[in-house]
Order: C-alpha cells, then sequence, then structure tokens
C-alpha cells in the first residue's frame, strides 16, 4: 500500500524546487494533490506528469500572500478530492537582500506577507478542513538560516530569516492548540538545496563552493531529498512527531568551519 494512499494534499511552491519534487512524490505514494505557485504552465506541466504516471493532480494558480486563494485551495481539495489531509506550505522567496540599515519597509514587509503572513492564511483555512477530518498533517518550510547559523560570510538575510524563524513560533503554538484534534503541525528546515532559489543565492563558483562546505556532507541537498523528509512529516510514519523544527541540512548546523 502507497505511504499516502486515501489521502489529500496541498503542496504550494509547486512550480519549482522542494514543492515541485513533493508533488511528484506525494502523488507517486497515492496522495491526490492540488498544487499552487504563481506560472500556470509549469503547473500544468506537473499535473500533466503526474496524471500520465496514474495519479491525481489538479493546479490552482494563485498568490499564497492572498487571503482569497488560501481558502480556495481548500475549497479546491474538498470539493474536487472530498477533504483534505495533509498541507506542504512551502512556497517563499528569498527577496531583497540587503543589510537591515539599507532595507526598505516595503521590501521587509513583501518577505513577511510571502513567507510568514501566507503561512497563517493557510493555516487558517487548513485547519478546520482537517479537523472534519478528524486529524491531519501541516508542514510548513522553515529553514536553518536564523535558528542555527546567522550565516556569517552571507551578509542580507535578516527579512527571510525573520520570516522563517516565525513559522517556527507558529508551528509549536499550532501544534500545542491542535493536537487534541488530532492534527500534527511540523516545520522542516532544509539545508542549502539545489533549487532556483538555491542557485539564486549561491549564484558564483565562489559562492556554490562556500555553501557546500558550509555543509558536513560538502554538498547540497537535491530538491528529492527534501521531498523525502517531508513525505516522512506527512505520513503516518511521523505520527508522534508534532511541534518539531526538524533539521534535514546535511549538518550545517553541527558543523564550525
Ligand atoms: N533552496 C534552498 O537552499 C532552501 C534552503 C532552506 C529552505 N528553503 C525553503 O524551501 C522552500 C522551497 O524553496 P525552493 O528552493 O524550492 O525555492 P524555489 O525553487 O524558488 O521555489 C519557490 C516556489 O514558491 C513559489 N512561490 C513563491 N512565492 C509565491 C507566492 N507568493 N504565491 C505562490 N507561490 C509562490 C514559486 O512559484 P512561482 O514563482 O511560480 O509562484 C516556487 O514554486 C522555501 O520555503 C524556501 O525558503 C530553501
Amino acid at each position: 500500500m502507497p505511504t499516502l494512499a486515501n489521502k489529500v494534499a496541498i503542496v504550494t511552491g509547486a512550480s519549482t524546487g522542494i514543492g515541485y519534487a513533493a508533488a511528484k512524490l506525494f502523488a507517486r505514494e497515492g496522495a491526490a494533490v492540488v498544487v499552487a505557485a504563481r506560472r500556470q504552465k509549469e503547473l500544468d506541466d506537473l499535473v500533466d506528469l503526474i496524471n500520465t504516471e496514474g495519479g491525481k493532480a489538479l493546479a490552482l494558480v494563485g498568490d499564497v500572500g492572498e487571503e482569497a486563494f488560501a481558502k480556495a485551495l481548500v475549497d479546491k481539495a474538498v470539493s474536487h478530492f472530498g477533504a483534505l489531509d495533509i498541507a506542504f506550505n512551502n512556497a517563499a522567496i528569498l527577496g531583497a537582500m540587503g543589510p537591515v540599515p539599507e532595507m526598505s519597509l516595503t521590501d521587509w514587509n513583501q518577505v513577511i506577507a510571502n513567507n510568514l503572513t501566507s503561512a497563517f492564511l493557510g493555516a487558517k483555512y487548513q485547519l478546520p478542513a482537517m479537523a472534519a477530518r478528524k486529524g491531519g498533517s501541516l508542514i510548513f518550510t522553515s529553514t536553518f538560516v536564523g535558528y542555527t547559523a546567522g550565516m556569517p560570510g552571507m551578509p542580507g538575510m535578516a527579512a527571510y530569516a525573520a520570516s522563517k524563524a516565525g513559522l517556527i513560533g507558529l508551528t509549536q503554538v499550532l501544534a500545542s492548540e491542535h493536537g487534541p484534534q488530532n492534527i500534527r503541525v511540523n516545520a522542516l528546515l532544509p539545508g542549502g538545496t539545489d533549487t532556483p532559489a538555491g542557485r539564486e543565492f549561491a549564484s558564483t563558483p565562489e559562492a556554490v563552493a562556500f555553501v557546500h562546505n558550509l555543509h558536513a556532507l560538502k554538498r547540497m541537498a537535491t530538491p528529492d531529498e527534501i521531498a523525502q523528509s517531508a513525505l516522512y512529516l506527512a505520513s503516518d510514519a511521523s505520527s508522534f512527531t508534532t511541534g518539531s523544527a526538524m533539521l534535514v541540512d546535511g549538518g550545517v548546523s553541527i558543523n564550525r568551519v
């Protein structure tokens, strides 16, 4: 029996990178998936791929920072696939990087809205749908940046780090408040991952070497490796795991170079 048989999942940030890999994996493991991002063609291609492989998927294009879109995603999962069991709230941007004294309030607010307020909006509509199902798994993609490392050598990530650390606080409170409803809430903290965002961050050979060297494993993750950890948190394999900030970071957090 596939790990996610008879489950219904939302995956945001599914047009590329970690979300794309996770949506494919969840579908291969039996889940019906509603995939979300702002780019239509990438999502349509993903849905075609999943359907060709015999899976079930549909795409919804929109901005996770908008409340109407957060609601529409849940409505779509319930009306089309009958329920919601899993929400992988993964969409995010790095935003304009730069030292805080030079950062505009507009740039700060854009990152917080895109990465943190979107998580609140997602949870707001996902939790009641999961409660109706008598349980579920909610996952936020956070990061080690701002949690175990301040990223010396690559400064300028204050807004990104604050948005992602905020997700860990949100995770803990939601896990505590919704545990009695059998809803598990966890944050997944990847290390450097070879995605478009990862390549934007490490955009020169020197930066790539620097990022690889931060990790005990001396490389970045593949999106598929992080997707496997999302699958663990989504599935009953992690049935006693809630409120965690789960590091899947290739040893960045324990490595001292
Ligand atoms: N790559 C890394 O090294 C790394 C490390 C730690 C944590 N993370 C986290 O992992 C997650 C995935 O990152 P990634 O590396 O896979 O990034 P990515 O390749 O840039 O993908 C980001 C995804 O989020 C979507 N997205 C961004 N803003 C959105 C919005 N407002 N509304 C809807 N969709 C939106 C993008 O799609 P559209 O552009 O089509 O909207 C895209 O599908 C993020 O939360 C990131 O912070 C990444």
